[in-house]
């Protein structure tokens, strides 16, 4: 897919069909992540792929914010390093290229934030000096109810030409 269609379609996915990704696609997303550019090239991130489905099904408590998160085929655990000053902005990066990345292979995906964390730390055996950014589910989706309308602020609200407030 190109580049701007994809970043131009891609939408957030809470409703997922039960389908499974193929192994290359899933390593191929994992990729993704792993590829992307960081401060320093410190690569502050470590990331846990979840596929055991009762896994899947037993975070819906830890995910306050995403329940769908036990619909999906599989889910990535992004985990930072706080030792490296800009860890949160890298990850980010890394998980804008899987959600780009996955969506190019038809695959949705939505960012969670809300996260009892502590919990997820420990279910997961996730060292304590290390931080999780976000849990991104990972699955198909059924096309005809997918997002369609971008609610976007409108082009003259926040594009400036040479000087602020200046409208292009
Ligand atoms: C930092 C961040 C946190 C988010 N947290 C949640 C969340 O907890 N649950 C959820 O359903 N969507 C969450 N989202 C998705 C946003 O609601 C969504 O990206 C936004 O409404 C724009 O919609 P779109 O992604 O479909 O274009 C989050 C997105 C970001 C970037």
């Amino acid at each position: 897919m190109d580049v701007f269609k994809c970043v131009s379609t891609l939408s957030s996915i809470r409703s997922y069909i039960k389908k499974e990704v193929p192994e290359e696609v899933i390593m191929e997303v994992l990729e993704a992540g792993r590829l992307a550019p960081s401060a320093h090239n410190d690569q502050p991130w470590q990331f846990i792929l979840i596929r055991d489905k009762a896994k899947l099904n037993d975070m819906t408590k830890y995910c306050i914010s995403g329940s769908f998160i036990s619909q999906v085929d599989f889910a990535v655990v992004v985990v930072t390093d706080p030792s490296s000053k800009w860890h949160e902005i890298d990850s980010t990066r890394a998980v804008q290229n899987m959600a780009l990345t996955a969506w190019s292979n038809k695959l949705g995906t939505c960012w969670i934030g809300r996260l009892e964390k502590k919990g997820l730390m420990d279910y997961l055996n996730i060292p304590q000096n290390l931080n999780i950014l976000t849990v991104l589910p990972f699955g198909y989706f059924d096309d005809n109810l997918a997002g369609g309308v971008k609610y976007r602020k409108d082009p003259n609200e926040v594009f400036h030409l040479d000087s602020f407030g200046n409208r292009l």
